[in-house]
């Protein structure tokens, strides 16, 4: 049985009786979010060559799982290390790709990993090996280096061996962030490894691009899947460089209604909420999605101070996306509250 939940209004109809019941706070959209209650794990096996702070390797596998049935192409426009991508070629859900994303050093990269997966394999070992005895000199060597020509390799070394997988820069647009003392990166034989994988998932099937969002969002059609993982709202002012570029709310929020009115199904991973503080805007009622809470994990704060404070992660999705409702129990499972208000509403 696949059948659609409809828009959000019908999750507004759907809870706005049943708040008691319902695990999570209304958001300031007004309406409360359907939460799951399994911890979706990352799918094994899928290659991850790039080590990205704020990827989605997580919750990868359960957002694949949401794709229409016969979605022949993922577009991605914000794709950053492409956890999506890869799972969804890991798990056979398309067939096709365009990757997207505005910071250039990380494309010229994703095109060095899909067409010349050897290649780009043999300059991370070199850089690799050349560190061992030197390893903190060697890493401000390989950064003065990257910031003076943004070599794939150098670049890929940079990411294995910094505080978190963060790229920061400062403002004179230098990457700067400091290296992680106690790891090397990954061996290159792992690296290796993952290069090949992702390649032979992506390789001829998918077109790399550099571009705002909003030039990618245009080419988009129906049947095409489209993920949206946008930089972190509260992170992309001009005083933090953890990313270079942000997104303006309303522009996003246009670009969504564009997509509706088009009929182009989309999945947006944007705000959040830790316990019963949320962080980020929720997304507007009136462009009609279902949002989904997906359990993240306890965040390190709440953990250390011993309280019991989830972190969820937020989905919406588009009215295109026939939500499965078997699958929403059984799969990643929703709560037993949530399962209920489903089954009256089946
Ligand atoms: C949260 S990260 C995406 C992480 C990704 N889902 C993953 O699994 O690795 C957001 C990405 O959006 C990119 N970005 C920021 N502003 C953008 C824009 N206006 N257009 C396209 N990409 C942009 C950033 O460079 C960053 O890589």
């Amino acid at each position: 049985m696949r059948e659609s939940l409809g828009t959000g209004l019908r999750s507004k109809r759907l809870f706005d009786g049943n708040q008691a019941r319902s695990a999570s706070p209304t958001t300031e959209s007004g309406y409360a979010p359907i939460v799951s209650s399994a911890l979706p794990k990352p799918l094994r096996g899928v290659p991850h060559p790039i080590p990205y702070q704020g990827s989605k390797r997580q919750l990868a596998h359960y957002i694949v799982s949401l794709f229409p049935a016969g979605t022949v192409r993922l577009v991605e426009p914000f794709a950053g290390s492409a956890a999506v991508s890869l799972a969804a070629g890991h798990m056979k859900r398309v067939r096709r790709w365009t990757i997207n994303d505005l910071h250039r050093p990380l494309i010229s990269l994703w095109t060095e990993i899909v067409r010349e997966p050897e290649e780009i394999s043999d300059q991370y070992e070199k850089v690799w090996r050349a560190q061992i005895g030197d390893e903190r000199a060697h890493y401000d060597r390989v950064r003065s280096r990257f910031n003076a020509h943004h070599r794939p390799a150098d670049f890929l070394y940079l990411l294995a061996r910094c505080v978190k997988a963060a790229i920061r820069y400062n403002a004179r647009g230098e990457f700067n962030n400091s290296p992680d003392n106690r790891r090397l990166g990954a061996l290159p034989s792992t690296m290796r490894r993952h290069i090949v994988g992702a390649s032979a998932l992506l390789k001829g099937k998918c077109s790399l691009s550099s571009m705002d969002y909003r030039e990618v969002l245009e080419s988009a059609r129906p049947g095409d899947l489209v993920y949206m993982d946008p930089p972190y709202q509260g992170v992309v002012d001009t005083h933090n460089h953890r990313y270079r570029h942000g997104i303006a709310f309303d522009e996003f929020t246009a670009a969504l209604e564009s997509l509706r009115r088009r009929s182009i199904p989309f999945i947006v991973s944007y705000d959040g909420r830790t316990g019963s503080k949320r962080y980020g805007r929720s997304l507007p009622a009136s462009l009609g999605l279902t949002h989904v809470e997906v359990p993240a994990g306890r965040s390190t704060q709440a953990t250390l101070l011993g309280r019991d404070d989830s972190t969820f992660e937020s989905l919406y999705l588009s009215p295109e996306i026939p939500v499965d409702l078997r699958h929403l129990r059984h799969g990643p499972r929703m709560s037993v509250e949530t399962a209920s208000l489903f089954a009256e509403s089946a």
